[in-house]
């Protein structure tokens, strides 16, 4: 217990102890000649340090108590020191008997300062050699003053040491790239991210001058001109051996004590670090994969079929597909189910955009493009998905104009801003989506060939959900475990009687009214069972009228055809139709039969 306290009090004072310790080592041989004894003690009146050549003595030793009153002797009622105020000698303090071991020794101390503040250490000169006494004082004095100079030096040193330690960590541990400059664009420090942004060796880099690593002009250098650093600014640069560079950069100007400029800080972040913080941020993600997507018709088995072979490759998608059949489920498990996974899933429904803000949308603008726009200008979808895939939903919507310029961006892959020259590599794979007639839309003259063709490389049909009935009844449970998830509700059992009532009504919505159908129910609902009666009355009445129309048109069809094979013989017809005769006329009069229209009408 004792050496831990020993040890903490050790590492507490470890700089002021190692000051003492090498003053010491460089007047060793005065202490040695003149029999001094050097002891360091804390406010505590703990002995931390004792130097000299004397034997030692078993009370006098780190770790040990100094007589508290020693202590109290150098300070005066105020908590100042009386530093040598006297010099006693002879007996030190006959109360304690540490001390008493040196009654013949003469003594003096001393209040360690630093920067003129009290530190509350206490050093102490001691000597039996009576000729010294009146040295001791201006000896203590001179110690104090090297002990204390040393001192501050070491905690500099330390404080350098803390630091640099804290921007070796920052600088290590930041994504972006960082680089120091002297005053003369001569590199002073370089983190790896920024070697590898700008593919040099940040070692080999030191002291060589900026402009002669890369073999593009540094757009650094413009501050050495303005003396202006700036936030957040975007740069792109054609680099000779590496293509095009894309960063966001910010410069800050350095200054020496007087003022002057003395170099710059130069950060910078390269663009897809910058989309992928914004993709994650906006939630361009996928969310689907193949699992999520239920249903056993053979059709959509053959479009998921065909979906699979589309996520292993990198050609453009077309998915076609009435509204809610899950056009883009499809889109975004090709994109999850493929090698750029990791990268953004991008979407733009093309339908849902001002025609004359599309194209920024789409390619982004450069700064003061057109009036309302960002001044800093902003970079369009197209880039924000590069390294994964953009979902162009509902493509027949796309303004012609625009529909060339996917043209020429499907054959060149790379974007121009609005008001801007440069071309930027973009990386980007495309599916698009439309749930109407393609062909029909270039038969009309709205949607181009030449685009059709391109984007149409592989071609998914996605089944109505009216043509695929077989699937309601896993969809219905799929969605209602679901959805209860969402809801935080416990998931209801389902009665055939709702999935039946379900069965029979036509979802022009397709899976999507199914799912909104059912979120309505679990919403309002907290039955334990599903049943006919949860199910909507617009649902329900939409079934009767068809059913009723539909019986009514097969009884009108019986009717007339009975009419037509007994030549319009009422008695007869009636009898065979098991209807009155009364009942009969009512029938023809409802539906206004006779006998061209019979004929006519229903053969
Ligand atoms: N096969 C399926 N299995 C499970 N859920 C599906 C399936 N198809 C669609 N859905 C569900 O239906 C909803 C609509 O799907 P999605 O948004 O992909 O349709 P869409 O064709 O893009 O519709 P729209 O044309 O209206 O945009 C989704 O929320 C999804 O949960
Ligand atoms: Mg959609």
């Amino acid at each position: 217990m004792n050496s831990i306290i020993v040890d903490q009090v050790k590492n507490n004072n470890e700089l002021l102890i190692s000051s003492v310790q090498s003053f010491y080592r460089n007047f060793s041989s005065l202490f040695r000649k003149n029999q001094l004894m050097l002891i360091l003690v804390n406010s505590a009146s703990d002995i931390l340090l004792v130097e000299s050549t004397h034997p030692s003595n078993p009370y006098i030793k780190p770790g040990t108590k100094a007589d508290p009153l020693l202590v109290d002797y150098l300070l005066n009622d105020q908590g100042e020191t009386k530093i040598s105020q006297k010099l006693i000698s002879g007996k030190i303090n006959h109360r304690v008997t540490n001390w008493e071991l040196l009654m013949n020794w003469y003594f003096t101390g001393i209040n360690l300062q630093r920067n003129q503040k009290n530190i509350f250490h206490f050093l102490f000169l001691l000597t039996p050699d009576n000729h010294l006494v009146h040295l001791l004082n201006p000896l203590i004095q001179s110690f104090s003053k090297t002990i204390e100079e040393n001192l501050l030096n070491k905690e500099k040193i330390s404080q350098l040491n803390i630091s640099k330690e804290y921007i070796d960590i920052i600088s290590k541990s930041s994504k972006d790239g960082i680089l120091c400059l002297d005053k003369e664009a001569n590199i002073k420090y370089m983190n790896e991210v920024a070697g590898k942004i700008l593919h040099v060796n940040p070692e080999k880099s030191l002291n060589q001058y900026i402009g002669e690593i890369v073999d593009f002009v540094p757009v650094v250098l413009s501050v050495f001109k303005t003396k202006k650093g700036y936030t957040d600014r975007e740069f792109i640069i054609h680099s000779r051996t590496w293509g095009t560079l894309h960063f966001i950069k910010t410069a800050v100007i350095v200054k020496d004590i007087k003022g002057q400029f003395a170099g710059v800080v130069d950060f910078f972040r390269e663009i897809t670090r910058v989309r992928k913080f914004v993709t994650s941020y906006i939630g361009a993600q996928a969310k689907f994969n193949f699992n999520d997507l239920i249903g056993n018709n053979t059709q959509l088995r053959e479009s998921i079929r065909i979906a699979k072979i589309a996520a292993q490759s990198n050609s453009n998608v077309l998915i076609i597909g009435e509204t809610g059949t899950g056009k883009e489920m499809i889109a975004q498990a090709i994109h999850y189910e493929g090698n750029r996974k990791s990268g953004p899933f991008v979407t733009i429904n093309c339908g849902a955009i001002p025609r004359d803000l599309a194209e920024s949308e789409f390619f982004g603008y450069e700064p003061g493009s057109f009036t309302g726009a960002d001044r800093k200008g902003r970079s369009g979808k197209f880039e924000l998905a590069n390294g994964g895939t953009i979902f162009l939903d509902e493509i027949e919507e796309l303004p012609i104009n625009l529909q060339i310029k996917l043209l020429r961006f499907i054959q060149e892959r790379q974007i121009t801003r609005i008001g801007g020259i440069k071309q930027i590599p973009v990386n980007v794979r495309i599916i698009t989506a439309s749930n109407k007639d393609l062909q029909k839309e270039i038969q009309l003259g709205r949607f181009r060939k030449d685009l059709y063709h391109r984007i149409n490389v592989i071609k998914i049909n996605l089944p109505n959900l009216k043509n695929r009935k077989e699937d309601i009844p896993s969809l219905i449970e799929h969605l209602t475990k679901k959805l209860s998830l969402k809801l935080e509700k416990k998931s209801p059992a389902i009665d055939p009687s709702f999935i039946q009532s379900l069965l029979n009504y036509d979802f022009p919505g397709n899976v999507r009214e199914l799912e909104n159908i059912i979120e309505r129910i679990l919403n309002i609902c907290d039955d334990k069972i599903l049943t006919i009666k949860h199910i909507p009355k617009e649902i329900i009445n939409d079934q009767n009228q068809t059913n009723y129309s539909l019986i009514e048109d097969s009884k009108r069809h019986q009717i007339s055809s009975i009419l037509l094979q007994t030549d319009w013989n009422i008695s007869k017809a009636a009898h065979r139709l098991q209807l009155s005769r009364p009942t009969l006329y009512r029938y023809i009069k409802k539906w206004n039969l006779n006998q061209t229209k019979t004929s006519f009408n229903y053969y």
